[in-house]
């Protein structure tokens, strides 16, 4: 069995700087493109019943079971795999499948950086001023063949690579205490300016006049469960291995739900600043790549100041971004270097050097789609149950339990029952209407 023995001394310095980075990791594309379509698309304040329900879920059974265990094991997503199983004699088995969901965080980090290089580049449009008066379709269309953003890639994979070489209080809790929090006053103003344009009130209606009847949809159900669990980044990697970076006197189960409101909040602040702007100039509501890329930049070409709030907007978008992809990125970079190179430097830049080289070569819009809908149809999922199964069925509810206790006080039996019998099979579910659906 694994001991717990770590090489690492570098943890998050306070509860508020770990919630902050997990926030940083939850917050990302996730909350700012599909988030506000699926909340008006999907039933708009109704929605929120479904989305709120399994946001708590996840995010007080599910969350907090990955923090417990990195935490716990004292070590990243393979070796917490190599704990849990070690328990039950079969430490190489978890040594082996551990790198599954590692691999997913990786496999994610790698598209996730590519089109933080289309925001890059489409913010430096607007800094520039090119993109005020270019045709949004045909300045997109300009960078999405192969080798299409190369430099733009290596810019956000830089950048990201710079806070992790600084470690974990010094590069990414710093890091996480700037930016997570910059991002909400930028949204929060671009929403407030927006609420002020003629015509945004058909965004408002668009995103709350609740329709009931979609909640007799089932798909409207699917869709909340399935926005909720990539929202909080749970894949039974990339939490745990921020987990295994707390120190003993965290209230785990009531940072968790932290990281949950806050992940809510910025998704809600995203639909508000970023609805009302589209339907204000009469422009149809989308999701994902066109709704960033092609209708916001017409969008902020119409709009009075719309340069200045098109930067805000990008440089917001950059920083969730950037955020999301540290906390993915962290994974390997933790992997290499308490089990190869023993420097976190070395461990940083060879972990930020391979997302690059493999995602050069799948510059190209169809390839990085086809990428990341393997990856998080496929692997991403499988790692969540992986992670979720290990941890209440192979760790067992009275081990996370004690754990979790520390710094919290009595746990309810509750948790363990909902652990095993709601969230381990919703997960299995997730996994196989992914499947169905091609992502959900
Ligand atoms: N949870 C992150 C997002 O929503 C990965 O984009």
């Amino acid at each position: 069995m694994k001991e717990n023995i770590s090489k690492r001394n570098d943890n998050f310095t306070s509860s508020l700087g770990f919630v902050l980075a997990c926030v940083g990791s939850a917050v990302g594309l996730g909350n700012i493109w599909m988030f506000p379509y699926r909340l008006g698309e999907y039933g708009g304040a109704a929605f929120l019943i479904p989305y709120l329900i399994f946001i708590f879920l996840f995010g007080w059974v599910g969350l907090s079971a990955e923090f417990g265990l990195g935490r716990k094991s004292k070590s990243g997503t393979v070796g917490s795999y190599e704990y849990c199983f070690g328990k039950r004699g079969m430490g190489w088995f978890g040594k082996k499948i551990g790198w599954i969901p590692l691999l997913g965080s990786l496999g994610i980090a790698i598209g996730y950086a590519i089109i933080l290089g289309w925001v890059l580049r489409t913010l430096w449009g607007f800094v520039s001023g090119d993109l005020m008066t270019a045709n949004p379709g045909a300045y997109f269309g300009a960078i999405l063949g192969d080798f299409g953003s190369v430099p733009w890639h290596i810019a956000v994979i830089a950048m990201t690579c710079a806070i992790l070489v600084s470690g974990v209080s010094n590069g990414i809790e710093k890091a996480n205490k700037i930016l997570m929090p910059s991002f909400f006053v930028l949204f929060l103003g671009m929403a407030i300016w927006i609420s002020f344009l003629p015509g945004s009130g058909a965004g408002y209606e668009f995103l709350f006049v609740p329709q009931w009847d979609k909640l007799l949809n089932i798909k409207t159900w699917i869709m909340a469960m399935g926005q909720a669990f990539f929202s909080l980044s749970i894949s039974g990697s990339s939490m745990i291995v921020y987990g295994s970076y707390i120190k003993k006197d965290v209230n785990i189960p009531e940072a968790s739900l932290r990281t949950a409101g806050f992940d809510t909040c910025a998704a809600m602040i995203s639909a508000l600043a970023i609805m009302p702007a589209v339907f204000a100039y009469g422009i149809g509501a989308g999701s994902g790549p066109v709704l960033v890329f092609l209708t916001l930049p017409k969008v902020f070409q119409q709009m009075p100041f719309g340069q200045f709030f098109a930067i805000i907007f990008f440089v917001a978008v950059l920083f969730a971004g950037i955020t999301s992809l540290i906390n993915l990125l962290e994974a390997p970079t933790e992997h290499l270097q308490e089990n190869f190179t023993n420097s976190r430097k070395a461990a940083s830049i060879i972990t930020c050097v391979v997302s690059l080289v493999v995602g050069i070569f799948i510059e190209s819009e169809p390839k990085v789609g086809a990428w990341m809908d393997f990856i998080s149809v496929v692997i991403v999922p499988f790692g969540a149950v992986m992670g979720a199964a290990t941890i209440y069925y192979i760790l067992g509810w009275d081990e996370l339990r004690k754990e979790l206790e520390i710094g919290h006080g009595k746990m309810p039996e509750i948790f363990g029952l909902v652990g095993k019998y709601v969230y381990v099979p919703l997960t299995i579910i997730i996994m196989v209407l992914g499947l169905m659906y091609g992502g959900l």
